[in-house]
């Protein structure tokens, strides 16, 4: 056996060897850097291993056809894939926030991409609000808030009349908006490449499971019966947001606190539905990236499938429902974001040079709270450059440094604050 898939290993090495000279024409390399179409953001291993597992079957190519190192990728998941002709690459950037900024800003910065025309697919599981959906739910937000940018005391230290021990900087009370921005709090992407992208994935049959679906039932039992009413029907393609913490939460009383705050911070527009660990991140990478003109931010998507509920059903402890449980999200979570994925990369490719290629104009405001790509902010206190946006190379930093602005945000105005009232 062992000397029979040697010589196979042998004979398929020198297959690929004579095969060099005709994949020529469809190499990935133009100008020296690969064009994705689209890049598929993945942060773990099984939602990575999906496409390669299927995508060969959808004709669009294998992932493992190209692969490229670059400095500062995750030690874990050295490479970004890509299929032959380059169209579609794939990355996985390793979990939470620090690990997820800084393999996305590799990538980009590597010098190997051209991502000025790609479409951005973050493409992971998520835990899922009963809300506003169920186990296999698929998810395409419009924002990401990053819901633990903020003080925080333990519950048994809190004000007694308080909901929650979170609140935000420069604030004495939950729920009020922060005062202190460091930038990150909000992203918001293109609602109208979001809406397009939800008529792509719809086309999906997602998965389901019983175990899974006689879970999603159980949340029936809670009054008023609407609330929860999503977590028992069958998966399906919803429009609502993600919420990225670096802390796994769980739980009713601090799902619904991010609620709150996810509210409050979108100035009443945005609804919580999948947390995850990673959307702030990659996005604000791409903000930056935007600044200096090397991405789009306009054609970037955000896709989040449930795999566990947030909180518990009625009778079942939070502890129970995260660790104890069965809920069996997790396979049909992971096959939901290649099947209804897939549809929407199909979607790009079918579609590049009648719409995707120019790009789709976005009717919202898209980007940061400080109004970084330009435009003002639909939440927030409203850009810190008057609408202008941040210019490439730093030189918005050095105008306003010579004017004697700062931002007057950030940790400094907490201390400013404390020293008016002599705390310090
Ligand atoms: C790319 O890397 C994968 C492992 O991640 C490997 O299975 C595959 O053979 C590699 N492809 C090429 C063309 O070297
Ligand atoms: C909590 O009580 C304090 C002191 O009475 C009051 O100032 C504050 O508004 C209350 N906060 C909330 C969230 O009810
Ligand atoms: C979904 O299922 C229907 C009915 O079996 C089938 O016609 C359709 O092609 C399927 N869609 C996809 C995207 O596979
Ligand atoms: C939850 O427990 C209470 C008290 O034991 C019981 O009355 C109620 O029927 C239970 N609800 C469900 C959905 O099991
Ligand atoms: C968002 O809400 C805050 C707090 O109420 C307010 O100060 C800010 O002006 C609002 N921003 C927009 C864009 O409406
Ligand atoms: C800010 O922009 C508005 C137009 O959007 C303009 O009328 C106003 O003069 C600008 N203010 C400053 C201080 O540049």
């Amino acid at each position: 056996m062992r000397f029979f898939s040697t010589a196979a290993a042998a004979l398929a090495v020198a297959q690929t060897a004579y095969a060099v000279p005709h994949q020529e024409h469809s190499s990935p390399w133009k100008h020296g850097k690969i064009a994705p179409k689209v890049l598929i953001i993945s942060l773990f291993s099984p939602e990575a291993d999906i496409w390669y597992e299927k995508l060969p079957s959808s004709g669009l190519g294998d992932l493992l056809d190209v692969n490229v190192t670059a400095p500062g990728l995750s030690m874990l998941f050295p490479h970004v894939h890509c299929v032959a002709d380059g169209s579609v690459c794939q990355m996985t950037t390793g979990e939470s926030e620090i690990n997820a900024a800084s393999s996305v800003m590799a990538a980009a910065l590597s010098g190997k991409f051209d991502l000025t025309k790609t479409y951005f697919l973050i493409a992971g599981i998520a835990g899922i609000n009963p809300k506003y959906g169920t186990l296999g739910s698929v998810a395409l937000a419009k924002y990401t808030v990053q819901v633990a940018l903020q003080y925080e005391f333990d519950a048994r230290e809190m004000p007694s009349n308080w909901s929650t021990g979170y609140f935000g900087y420069g604030t004495d009370a939950p729920n009020v908006y922060p005062g202190n921005a460091y930038g990150t709090e909000v992203l918001e992407i293109s609602e109208t490449l979001r809406d397009l992208a939800v008529g792509f994935a719809s086309k999906a049959n997602l998965s389901t499971d019983p175990t899974a679906s006689a879970y999603g039932q159980l949340y029936k039992a809670v009054q008023p019966a609407s609330l929860y009413a999503p977590a028992s029907q069958p998966p399906s393609v919803v429009k609502c947001d993600t919420v990225t913490s670096d802390v796994y939460f769980s739980g009713t009383i601090l799902g619904n606190a991010f609620e709150d705050v996810t509210k409050v911070w979108t100035n009443g527009t945005g609804e919580y539905c999948m947390t995850a660990q990673e959307d702030s991140a990659v996005l604000e990478v791409l903000v930056r990236l935007a600044i200096e003109g090397l991405v789009d931010f306009s054609r970037a998507m955000l896709m989040r499938t449930g795999s566990d509920f947030d909180r518990p059903p009625p009778n079942e402890t939070a502890f129970d429902n995260l660790r104890i449980a069965d809920q069996n999200g997790f396979e049909i979570a992971i096959d939901n974001i290649y099947l209804a994925g897939v549809e929407i990369v199909k979607g790009i490719l079918d579609g590049w040079h009648t719409t995707f290629r120019k790009g789709v104009k976005p009717a919202n405001y898209i980007g940061d709270i400080f109004g970084s790509l330009g435009g003002r902010p639909d939440f927030g206190p409203g850009s810190t450059t008057n609408g202008t946006g941040y210019k490439p190379h730093g030189r918005s930093g050095d105008e306003m440094r010579r004017r004697g602005l700062s931002s007057g945000m950030g940790r400094k105005a907490g201390y400013a604050k404390r020293a008016a009232v002599g705390q310090n």
